[in-house]
Parts: C-alpha cells; structure tokens; sequence
C-alpha cells in the first residue's frame, strides 16, 4: 500500500518525506486556504519535494472550467495529478483531462455507484472519504470493502482506490487489508502509527541495561578492527 500524506504544509512533508515512507501527497482547496499562501506557488513547492504524485483540486464547477483548470495545474510539474469533483461535470473533464495524459483524482466520493462511475470517466485515483461518513453514522469502511471488491470483479479498472479522510491508524491498517492501492494521511496519523507503549518501554529497558555494560558499539567496532 501507498502512503500520500493529506496536507499543504511544505514543513510537515519536507519532515515527513524525509522518513522515506511517503509515496505522495495529497491537498485540497480547504488544506490550501490554511496555509494562507499561494497556491501556484505552495504546489510548486511540494512537487520538488516529492518525487510521487501530488493531487491538486480545481475550484470550478462546470466542466468546461475545470478542464482549464486541470490544464494550469498540470502545468506546475510533471507529477501533479488534477482533482476533480465526483459531479457530472467533475467527471466530464476527467476524462478530457486524462485523454490528454494528465492523470485525475475524483474526489468527494461517498457511494460505490459513484466510484464506477470514476472509473468509467477513466480516473486515475478515486478518494473515498471515510471520517467524513464515520462523523455522520456511517460506515466509512464499509465503502472501501465494497469499492475494492466491486473494482476487484472488473478486471478491465485500473483506477487505484485512494482512502482519504482518514483519522486514525486502524482506518490505514481496514484499509491494506481490504487491498486498498493508497491511504492519504493527515501528518498526525503517519505520527501516530509508529505510537506503542510496549515499544517505549521496551526501549527505555534495553538502554537502561546497556548503559550498565559501560561499553559503546562505535568504539567497540574501533577496538575490535584495531585488534584484527
Ligand atoms: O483531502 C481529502 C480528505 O482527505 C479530507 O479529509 O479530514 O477533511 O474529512 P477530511
């Protein structure tokens, strides 16, 4: 499974690329307006920061704009992937826009019925949101299951299911396993995946012990070549 992480703040992905687990990033027009920056100018950024794919969301609503769009997105960097929203129009310029071979993240996507219709439109990545169906009663990962298992049984889809909306680890964790392609993860959540208290602990043990030997592995290496 890929992990793109959810968020415009070249801080947090300049920190987190860095950990080499990050496989692109993800942004949309709320996560751009909190950087208070602008958007030509933050999306150039985060291309040269990752060499993945980088999902830039158009602000127009009828096909004929965001095509447009699309168009001046794509021309920021070769790995930016154009954002559309899952309306007729949003799926009309997903298939102009990738005839032309810019790649298309549909997002805002709720329902199965929805998702193939993505990828019939030819979309590159479609964004289920979990958390925001979680938040209203719903069952989030009950759309992944269905989304993975519906594209599983036509084998003609390439469209690469993307959880977005993820807000806690064991949404990334439902996810691999129901074979989901990417989850998209907002900064805290990558955090937070690494997060044990037996690994603490464990750790704090182990050192506690080693400090007793009174030995360095550094310069024990330095001996030990010394002493050959
Ligand atoms: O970027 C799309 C999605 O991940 C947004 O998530 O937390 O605003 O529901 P959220």
């Amino acid at each position: 499974m890929k992990f793109f992480i959810d968020t415009a703040d070249v801080a947090e992905i300049r920190d987190l690329a860095a950990t080499g687990l990050v496989d692109g990033v993800t942004t949309n027009p709320s996560l751009i307006a909190k950087t208070g920056r602008d958007f030509f100018e933050v999306l150039g950024e985060i291309c040269g920061l990752v060499d993945g794919p980088v999902s830039a969301e158009v602000a127009a609503t009828d096909a004929e704009t965001i095509v447009a769009e699309g168009r001046a997105l794509a021309a920021v960097a070769p790995n930016v992937v154009v954002k559309t929203p899952l309306t007729p129009d949003g799926l009309k310029a997903c298939r102009t826009l990738t005839e032309e071979g810019t790649p298309v993240n549909v997002t805002l996507c709720f329902s199965a019925a929805q998702a193939l219709l993505a990828a019939k439109a030819g979309a590159a990545y479609i964004s289920p949101f979990i958390g925001r169906l979680d938040d209203i009663g719903a069952d989030g990962m009950q759309l992944v299951h269905d989304i993975t298992e519906l594209y599983g049984a036509q084998p003609e889809i390439e469209t690469q299911v993307l959880v977005a909306s993820v807000r806690h680890t064991m949404h990334v964790v439902d996810a691999a396993k129901m074979g989901a392609d990417v989850a998209t993860l907002p900064p805290k959540v990558l955090r937070g995946m690494f997060d044990h208290p037996l690994t603490d602990k464990g750790l704090e043990a182990f050192l506690a012990d080693w400090r007793k030997t009174g030995q360095s592995i550094l310069s024990g290496t330095a001996k030990g070549r010394a002493a050959e």
